[in-house]
């Protein structure tokens, strides 16, 4: 997701923060079957086209929140685990960067300074600390989380905050000596923290990586070389990209999405060994697709991944209105769709000390109608398979 900040509002502390960062920036839900062997408390992973969390293999329900590791209300980041895991929301999508090329104002947190072609990782108490907190709140509730470790657009720094401290252009990023360095560096600062923590579903690579009109070698590449990377340092948890599942053959209309311009090739990404599953995301509005062509592309991904042998994670997917009626369908196509293993809508909201968390439009907050209708009323089909 880009956010889209004439639509951002929040309350209190939150917005605070939002303000100040924004500157510098541009269960169990499974349904039990028999296939795992996975020993319950062990890492999460795949087993064949399904996901296995605590030794239970099935298709399970989650959400984003790029929000909750810059909390410095630990309460807020407990209520939020422990909402979740009452609702039966079993992954949460964080971000795991949270860049900056000018210090931020007392008290706003931020990971990584990148500034004069240096990047100081900010392993303090408004920084990677937070984080900390997330996971170790994540293991208490028994929630899974994606850290993902770099964005494309411009929100918490991204690409371009790498290109204004060490030169360049933003998409030079995938090929840069530079950028790679502090982009692995951080990586391992992140990854060493948690690589022992159960809390962790998977890293990935960068939300939303896109290199427009570019060779796709270019992303195959990178995504090659960084997912290695990560195995190097961990070899027990899974690895993902975090695309929008851009580029694809199988069930293309000739769309936009479906086409290899932003430089993404879904299959051929896919099939990096070190990638253990595919990550695709549904934004209609911003393609100039209507609402219903979201169903075919949920089952053309489902086609794909059946056709790598790794699930499918329909990652991201979220409208600005009516979300109970236009993102419902989807859910149930990915629900019919071999090749899918879960869910995760943006974003989650909710009641925070400083008022309602982020909304950036598309937020569902805990215990609306339209949590009913696409989290209770979903987590409750699912467990009914
Ligand atoms: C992309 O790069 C590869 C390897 O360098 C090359 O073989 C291929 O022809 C290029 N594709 C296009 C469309 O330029
Ligand atoms: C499959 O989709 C149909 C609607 O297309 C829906 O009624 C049904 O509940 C779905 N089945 C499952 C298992 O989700």
């Amino acid at each position: 997701m880009k956010l889209n900040r004439s639509l951002l509002t929040a309350a209190g502390l939150v917005s605070a923060q939002l303000a100040a960062a924004l500157p510098h920036a541009p269960s169990s839900t499974a349904s039990p079957s028999a296939t795992s062997s996975a020993t319950p408390g062990a890492f999460a992973s795949t087993s064949g086209l399904q996901f296995t969390i605590d030794g239970e293999t099935g298709y399970f329900a989650g959400s984003n929140s790029y929000w909750i590791g810059f909390q410095t209300n630990n309460d807020d980041v407990d209520l939020v685990f422990s909402h979740m895991k009452e609702s039966g929301l079993k992954i949460l999508r964080v971000w795991g960067f949270n860049d900056v090329n000018e210090k931020p104002a007392e008290g706003t947190v931020y990971y990584q300074l990148l500034a004069d072609g240096k990047a100081t990782i900010n392993t303090g108490e408004d920084g990677l600390q937070r984080l900390d907190y997330v996971v170790s709140s994540a293991e208490k509730h028994g929630i899974k989380l994606i850290i993902n470790f770099v964005n494309f657009w411009d929100d918490y720094g991204g690409m371009s905050a790498y290109a204004t401290a060490f030169g360049g252009e933003k998409t030079d990023f995938y090929t840069n000596d530079k950028k790679q360095e502090a982009y692995r560096a951080y990586i391992k600062e992140v990854v060493s923290r948690y690589s022992d923590s159960s809390a962790v579903f998977a890293w990935e690579l960068a939300n939303e990586p896109r290199c427009q009109g570019c060779n796709t070698t270019v992303l195959y590449d990178w995504i090659e070389s960084t997912s290695k990377y990560i195995k190097s340092l961990d070899s027990q948890h899974m690895v993902a990209i975090g695309d929008e599942g851009f580029g694809l053959d199988t069930g293309s209309d000739g769309s936009y999405p479906y086409q290899f311009s932003e430089g993404s090739d879904f299959a051929k990404n896919l099939a990096i060994p070190s990638i253990d599953f595919g990550t695709f995301h549904l934004y209609p509005s911003s393609w100039g697709t209507s609402n219903s062509w979201g169903n075919g592309w949920v089952s053309s991904h489902g086609a794909a991944c059946k056709a790598a042998g790794k699930p499918c994670l329909f990652e991201e997917y979220g409208v600005t209105s009516d979300h109970c009626n236009i993102e419902k369908p989807w859910q149930q196509t990915a629900l019919n769709t071999t090749g899918l293993a879960a869910d995760l809508y943006w974003q989650y909201g909710d009641q925070l000390s400083g008022g309602q968390s982020p909304d950036d439009g598309n937020t569902i907050y805990y215990g609306t109608d339209q949590f009913k209708c696409l989290v209770t009323d979903h987590v409750a089909q699912i467990g009914s398979r």
